[in-house]
């Protein structure tokens, strides 16, 4: 038996960083969703008590660097577990792009192995281990779409936003999510989102309001590091996007677009200068036969 275990990659509608905290995270409150650009985790048991990774891209660690690494270690170290695993990680999405890849590779683990080895745990008790491996972890565990706060591991779900194509494109250097976050000065934060209003919009399934309503406080400061970022926002808004904005701490741009003929012109635009462009779909909800 092997278990093969789909890894989408997550988008930010908003994010907004409220306070630096005394433990030196940050307080976020983001909307995240799932969108169907994925890698895909093949687990397979090993006679042997340890844990192989393998992968599809050379630039992702095979080792406990590697956050599914870390997640299965975890999960045997919390529970006891004395058997082995081999990971395969099949890569799609961009290392290093504020998309939440290595974090969904985790959560993927987790479920996998969890059906793997028979353990029964819930989706919140997956989330709750996931937590100890990275903040957008346990939003993957679920890999639906939510307001995040806290660190990013208190989530209120929501329902699928609206249907609509999603380009991305990611500059070619990726950026550490912990450089970002040392630059943030909350005191000069100039515009926030709103939160509330995108539930809203969300709810409603209004399409028009959510482009209009996207807000992230890092794109200034990831911006300044990688012009590129605003190179992209200004062609995917010429070449016809409804809503652009830059993802996580980035560097990828992500642009919201409703009318499909407009797609292979964004992307075609985005070329250029762009190594990694996607057109995919909005997902919204993982279906993974778990829901608690
Ligand atoms: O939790 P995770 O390991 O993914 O976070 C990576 C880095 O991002 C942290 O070490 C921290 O510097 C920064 N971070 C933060 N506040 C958050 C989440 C991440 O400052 N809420």
């Amino acid at each position: 038996m092997y278990i093969s275990e789909k890894a989408p990659a997550k988008i930010n509608l908003t994010l907004d960083v409220l306070y630096k905290r005394n433990d030196g995270y940050h307080e976020l409150e983001m909307v995240m969703t799932t969108i169907d650009l994925a890698d895909r985790i093949d687990l397979h048991p090993l006679p042997d008590d340890v844990i192989l990774l393998e992968s599809s891209s050379g630039l992702v660690p095979q080792d406990e660097r590697n956050l599914a690494y870390l997640a299965a270690k975890m999960l045997k170290e919390k529970l006891g577990i004395k058997k082995g695993v081999s990971i395969y990680i099949s890569k799609q999405i961009p290392v290093a792009g504020g998309l939440a890849g290595g974090s969904s590779d985790a959560a993927a683990t987790l479920r996998g192995l969890n059906k793997l080895w028979g353990l029964g745990l819930s989706l919140k008790e997956l989330a709750k281990i996931g937590a100890e491996i990275g903040s957008d972890v346990p939003f993957c565990v679920y890999s639906n779409t939510a307001i995040a706060r806290g660190r990013g591991e208190i989530l209120t779900p929501l329902p699928p936003p609206p249907p609509c194509w999603i380009v991305l494109a990611k500059p070619v250097h990726g950026v550490s999510t912990a450089d970002v976050f040392r630059q943030i000065r909350v005191n000069e934060i100039k515009l926030r989102p709103s939160t509330e209003k995108m539930v809203e919009a969300i709810k409603q399934g209004d399409y028009d309001a959510m482009t209009k309503l996207l807000v992230n406080v890092i794109e200034p400061i990831t911006m300044k590091m990688h012009p590129e970022v605003k190179k992209i926002k200004e062609k995917m808004i010429q070449f016809g996007a409804d809503g652009v904005l830059m993802s996580g701490s980035g560097p990828t741009v992500f642009g919201l677009v409703r009318n499909e003929s407009r797609v292979p012109r964004i992307v075609n635009s985005l070329r250029g200068f762009c190594q990694q462009v996607f057109a995919v779909r909005m997902l919204g909800i993982l279906d993974q036969g778990l829901t608690k």
